[in-house]
């Protein structure tokens, strides 16, 4: 994720330097003028930092290489997706030190960064929000500003528990589809075209209909954020039994062992639990995404 919207903003002709843990894949944004530094504390002096790593524990750890010298930097953007007790930690941490701080997690995945169409969504003060709006644009369709303090990591929250949700429904009805006789491409074809398709169920089409399991958002992750979702669900007592449900399942998946490849394996277990052996249509079906 972080390297598509480094590379969207440095086509877009930003100044920009980039840090990653494991230097050698953030090397190939030199080719688009983004200048690769070998240290964290190297980004400090810049004045807006996007930060995109994994789980708070390693925001915490990034943030903290940082700062661990005497510059510091005017703003600090995190899209990660991370809890609202983490986001807030960090508002703290960074109000201390004079950084303005937004919260800003994102809807996409590296492809669809790359198609221009990923969304942010921000909290925190206005005055910070409007002086990185223009990059956040740049990244992306834009941005939707929900307010102060963490309210967009709950925003985050919600539209990944429907991301699980999704799934496993989409596979449940493939699935259920095809062991009438259908073809999952021509079934998915049909909901693609009807009231009920999405950007999101037009790109995961090309993987549920052939097969590919390229990582786009690991099993591990997925379920990070519906534990999210259920906590947050917990503390203000609202019943997620969707969220619960596809938890489970998702549970049960990495419990195989399924946990390398990309979250739409969930048809594979649904598959399973049908009594079906899925295999590839070799097909080509559009993403939507690519024009
Ligand atoms: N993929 C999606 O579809 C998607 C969509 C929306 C939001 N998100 C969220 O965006 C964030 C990034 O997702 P991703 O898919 O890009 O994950 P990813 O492919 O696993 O990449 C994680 C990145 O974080 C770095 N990292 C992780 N822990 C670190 C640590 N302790 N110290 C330094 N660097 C660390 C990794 O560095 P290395 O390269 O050295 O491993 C890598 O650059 C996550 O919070 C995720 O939940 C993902």
């Amino acid at each position: 994720m972080g390297y598509e919207m480094a590379a969207r903003l440095a086509k877009g002709g930003c100044d920009v330097a980039v840090w990653n843990r494991t230097k050698a894949k953030a090397d190939p944004l030199a080719r688009h003028g983004a200048r690769v530094v070998n240290e964290l504390s190297d980004l400090a002096s810049r004045d807006i930092v996007f930060c995109m790593v994994s789980t708070w524990d390693d925001v915490k750890e990034v943030v903290g290489k940082l700062l661990s010298g005497s510059s510091k930097p005017k703003m600090v953007v995190e899209c990660s997706s991370i809890s609202l007790e983490g986001s807030a930690e960090l508002r703290e941490l960074l109000k201390q030190k004079g950084i303005e701080y937004l919260a800003a997690p994102v809807s996409g995945n590296a492809k669809v960064i790359k198609a221009g169409k990923l969304t942010f969504v921000v909290s925190g003060p206005r005055a910070a929000y409007d002086k990185a709006k223009p990059y956040l644009d740049m990244m992306g369709t834009g941005s939707s500003y929900v307010g102060e303090g963490e309210l967009a990591r709950i925003a985050k929250i919600c539209h990944n528990v429907m991301l699980g949700v999704v799934i496993q429904c989409l596979s449940e009805i493939t699935i259920l589809a095809q062991k009438t006789g259908m073809r999952r491409h021509a079934f998915l074809d049909f909901l693609n075209k009807s009231v009920m398709g999405s950007m999101f169920t037009r790109y995961k089409t090309p993987a549920l209909v052939n097969l590919d399991f390229k990582v786009t958002f690991t099993p591990h992750l997925l379920r990070k954020d519906l534990d999210l979702g259920l906590d947050a669900g917990r503390e203000l007592e609202v019943p997620m039994p969707l969220a619960s449900v596809t938890r489970d399942l998702l549970q049960t998946m990495i419990g195989h062992g399924m946990t390398e490849q990309d979250f739409a394996t969930l048809i594979l277990m649904q598959a399973k639990a049908s009594g079906i052996d899925l295999k590839p249509e070799n097909v080509e079906v559009g993403d939507g995404l690519s024009s």
